[in-house]
């Protein structure tokens, strides 16, 4: 059997030490790390990888896209998705800052405690994503939205917020998906009050080593799954260690950002083996979900 390697396509300058070693764990024989990639460089660096085995044996390489600009590492995935033909294609993973394995991960634990699996569950588990505009913010609103949740986006600022709601609008007909500022959570204004008094998933996506809920805003709610993704002190939402996985206090349910950490690795390293099933699958959030299962 062909030596299995992957491209890794990274738009920084350097290559991502931590998306090489994970390859590695994950099977990968051979990492080509390249740095600097766009998508005006980046074709010829895919013919290499089309055009060098043949039949079966391309199945045995694949395609990992990171970098710490999202907006980038997708312009490069469509570009390479666009230069493949026929069945001259191979697997590719989008994963930069670890933005899509992050937010699967988040998905998939608050769904071992929310009816996440269906449309008409879903629809019962009123979430509120803050730090909403970032990388993984966005994807876990996107994820929510699109397993059928009403979703609300959170951000210092009300038309980030509303711009983030409208690109997801724009990925999810349908959506059920709402924009407020951070300011109006602090106060005792009505809107602000129902949402924290309905939600039943609050996921904190903001900066490393900001916190954007307080110990006293969480108490005032009625309970439900409360998930930090940041593990940098002070850490996003007042009261969860980082460590927390499925901790209950009263009616709620906490994880932090390491108690996270261990379901976004083995989706990392999952997707990776996933890539060279044969099919060529291109895994973007959604995708990584799936693999994270059940949720
Ligand atoms: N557990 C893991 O494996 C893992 C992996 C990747 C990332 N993470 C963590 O996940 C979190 C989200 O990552 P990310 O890359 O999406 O984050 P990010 O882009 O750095 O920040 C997310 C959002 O936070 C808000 N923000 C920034 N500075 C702020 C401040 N001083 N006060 C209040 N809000 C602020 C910004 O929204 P507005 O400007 O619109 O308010 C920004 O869009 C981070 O804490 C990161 O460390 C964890």
């Amino acid at each position: 059997m062909a030596r299995r390697v992957l491209l890794q396509l990274d738009c920084d300058p350097h290559p991502s030490s931590f998306d090489a070693i994970v390859a590695l764990d994950a099977g990968v024989d051979v990492v080509l790390p390249y740095g600097g990639v766009t998508p005006d460089n980046v074709v010829p660096l895919v013919h290499g990888a089309m055009f060098t085995r043949g039949g079966s044996e391309l199945a045995s390489t694949a395609i990992f896209i990171g970098g710490s600009d999202v907006a980038l590492a997708e312009a490069v995935q469509q570009r390479v998705c666009a230069t493949f033909f026929g069945p001259v294609r191979v697997g590719v993973m989008l994963d930069p800052s670890g933005a899509n394995t992050t937010a699967a991960a988040a998905v998939v634990a608050a769904a071992r405690h929310l009816p996440l699996a269906d449309v008409a569950g879903a629809r019962e588990c009123p979430a509120v994503v803050l730090g909403a505009t970032g990388p993984v913010g966005q994807r876990v609103a996107r994820l929510l939205v699109r397993r059928g949740a009403p979703v609300t986006l959170v951000s210092r600022s009300a038309p980030r917020a509303g711009e983030a709601a409208e690109v997801i609008r724009r990925a999810v007909p349908g959506a059920m998906v709402d924009a407020v500022d951070l300011a109006a959570l602090s106060g005792d204004a009505g809107r602000a009050r129902a949402l924290l008094d309905q939600a039943r998933l609050v996921v904190a996506a903001g900066a490393a080593g900001v916190t954007l809920l307080t110990a006293t805003q969480r108490r005032s709610m009625q309970g439900g799954v409360f998930i930090d993704l940041n593990a940098v002190p002070p850490v996003g939402i007042e009261g969860i260690a980082p460590t927390d996985k499925a901790r209950s206090e009263g009616t709620a349910l906490f994880y932090g950002a390491l108690g996270v950490g261990g379901t976004k690795m083995k989706i990392h390293r999952a997707a990776i083996a996933r890539l060279f099933g044969g099919d060529a699958p291109v895994l973007d959030a959604e995708e990584m979900l799936d693999i994270g299962g059940p949720a």
